[in-house]
């Protein structure tokens, strides 16, 4: 690694933040909540001991009662939740780390049976193809019914509620999730989003949800707490738009100087080499001229040449901290990376969640 050059381990400001390395713990779901939302003990002592990142964002955590659409995930909207989330930031506090909750709603990637009957809600009524995940299994997803444009205050109210909560319980900030075919990727993009009224239609009409979801959360917490991810080449779910390149720096440009940081999700494809220069998370980051955050099957090498090369600023790992919880250290020591057990990524107790061991 380069002495003078930014590399993967030289500490970096992320809007009101100094971090001691660029090593952005990725948001992951577990599927660990029990009762109604409410994250575990075992969740604090999972972050606590992945605090040596430069920076966690947690797993999406739903705002609202509507925005759930899958089991046993953490939400952020009750203040019971609020109460288990203070024992994670307190954790992760203590143990020396920093930690922005992702604030999530998965528009009309949902089923009736967390919307008490009712169908999930959407831009549009287009159907995602893909199952929920309920708590009698795996259920395909039903067309949704499209939001009615007087409802649209609500939406962003429910952004704002779980931005609220997210103060109360103690993080050091929030990530909107905007990626992934959830709902405001919904909305961006012409695939998921026909709508003839202000919310749909021009770059501008299918960013307008995302910007004032921006403006509503960054009112509450201040531009330098908040980031915003998403995904141009997303593509489960349905997910498509007719033109991604101008469509997401449509977005990033609006975003200019209205938050901390974007977060970047791409595919892997071909040698690091050769992809880091093809990704389109530079060009987003000329456009969105502040602090980027890439992610998507980067190891050490790729992530300490894309910083250098000043593609990116920082870079996420998600899958390389589930089994390694002393990721940078690690990375400093070049050391060989564990492996995670597949069938306790998702759901299940503290086996394959709190008993990977730091390095000795
Ligand atoms: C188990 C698991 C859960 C995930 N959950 C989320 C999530 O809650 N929110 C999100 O934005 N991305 C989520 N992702 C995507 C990751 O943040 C990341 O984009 C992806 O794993 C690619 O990065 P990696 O190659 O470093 O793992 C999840 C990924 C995994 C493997």
């Amino acid at each position: 690694m380069g002495e003078t050059m930014q590399n993967l381990l030289s500490g970096a400001r992320i809007g009101a933040l100094e971090l001691p390395n660029r090593v952005v713990m990725a948001p992951m779901t577990r599927a660990r909540a029990i009762g109604d939302g409410i994250a575990p003990p075992s969740t604090a002592i999972y972050y606590a001991q992945r605090a040596s990142a430069g920076l966690i964002v947690t797993e999406g955590a739903q705002i609202s009662h509507q925005a759930r659409g899958s089991v046993w995930t953490p939400g952020i909207h009750l203040p019971e939740q609020v109460a288990a989330w203070q024992a994670v930031t307190a954790a992760v506090h203590e143990a020396g780390g920093r930690i922005f909750l992702q604030l999530w709603h998965v528009g009309r990637v949902s089923h009736q049976d967390f919307q008490d009957g009712g169908l999930p809600i959407a831009p549009s009524t287009i159907p995602a193809a893909g199952e929920a995940f309920t708590a009698e299994g795996f259920k395909p997803l039903p067309a949704p019914r499209a939001l009615d444009i007087g409802e649209m205050p609500g939406v962003v109210e429910q952004y704002a509620h779980g931005a609220r909560l997210a103060l109360m319980a103690g993080f050091d900030g929030v990530e909107i999730h905007g990626a992934n075919g959830y709902l405001l990727d919904q909305f961006l993009r012409d695939g998921s989003n026909r709508r003839g009224d202000a919310y749909g239609g021009s770059q501008a009409g299918r960013a307008r949800l995302p910007l004032e979801v921006v403006e509503a959360v960054t009112g509450i917490w201040g531009a330098d707490r908040v980031g915003y991810r998403m995904s141009p080449w997303f593509s489960m779910y349905s997910m498509s738009d007719s033109d991604p390149v101008a469509t997401f720096g449509y977005l990033a440009k609006a975003l200019s100087g209205k938050l901390a940081y974007i977060h970047v999700v791409e595919p892997v494809a071909g040698p690091a080499e050769t992809t880091v220069v093809k990704r389109l998370t530079p060009a987003l980051r000329e456009a969105f001229g502040g602090i980027t955050i890439a992610n998507g099957g980067y190891d050490a090498a790729s992530a300490d040449h894309a910083i250098a090369s000043g593609h990116t600023d920082l870079v996420s790992f998600g899958v390389p901290f589930i089994a390694n919880p002393d990721l940078p250290a690690r990375f400093a020591r070049s050391a060989p990376l564990a492996e995670p057990d597949q069938p306790s990524i998702y759901g299940g107790g503290e086996a394959g969640y709190i008993d990977y061991p730091a390095l000795a």
